[in-house]
């Protein structure tokens, strides 16, 4: 995985067919999808449940770019290492989720995979001043985490200023939540490089009309390159 700050897009399978996980990876990723996030939710951190390490692990053989996994569950450290066995490429934790998430992205690390760490709305840039040498994703949350199909809430200024503490460390900024053509390019320009998007990605396609995720893809790569 080298690092380049070129935008990528990940899609959420949030917004896939919970029912065909296996055909909805292989159809984003024909369509151009750069990498693959996975919202894992615990009903805990967040109010709203998705899946776990074994499902995680069944979408693995799917995933052929990489496989973005974003945690949103508290505590984290217990489960790390099943994230690591289920082939995570990037595990991400918040800065919420416990009092010790510099210890969880050492950890992360440890267990052989990217560590990302993601900051809610309410949450100042400067909770990952003391982190950035131990991250490799800073992932800024646009929505409050739990739900699909939110509105997007303006974080530009938080945006810029990681960018600013980031400074030539390999690590990328990520946007979640609310990525369409009309934000995504407020984000790039802004210093962002990975962009998440569930319903803008899947709206209106399906396994059986691919060619609308890669037309979705597309609208939300040229907006930001704008
Ligand atoms: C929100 C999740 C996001 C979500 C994005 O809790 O972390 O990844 O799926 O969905 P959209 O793009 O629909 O806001
Ligand atoms: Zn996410």
């Amino acid at each position: 995985m080298p690092f380049d700050r070129s935008i990528k897009i990940a899609p959420s399978i949030l917004s896939a067919d919970f029912a065909n996980f296996g055909a909805e990876i292989r159809a984003i990723e024909a369509q151009g999808a750069d990498w693959v996030h996975v919202d894992v939710m615990d009903g805990h951190f967040v109010p709203n449940l998705t899946f776990g390490p074994m499902a995680v692990k069944a979408f693995r053989p799917h995933v052929k770019t990489v496989m973005d996994v974003h945690l949103m569950i508290a505590p984290v450290d217990p489960y790390i290492d099943a994230y690591a066995e289920a082939g995570a490429d990037v595990l991400t934790a918040h800065v919420e989720a416990g009092p010790h998430i510099h210890r969880t992205l050492q950890a992360i690390r440890g267990a052989g995979m990217k560590a990302g760490v993601a900051l809610n709305p309410g949450t100042p840039a400067e909770a990952v001043a003391h982190l950035l040498d131990l991250a490799d994703l800073v992932c800024v949350m646009t929505v409050n985490p739990g739900f699909g199909g939110q509105k997007f809430i303006d974080m530009t200024s938080k945006v810029r200023a990681l960018r600013a503490m980031i400074g030539d460390r390999p690590v990328h900024i990520e946007i979640d939540g609310g990525v369409d053509p009309v934000t995504a390019p407020l984000v790039a320009a802004a210093g962002a490089d990975v962009l998440v998007a569930g319903s803008a990605v899947f709206k209106g396609g399906s396994v059986d009309a691919p060619e609308v995720y890669g037309r979705n893809i597309e609208a939300i790569r040229a907006a930001a390159a704008a």
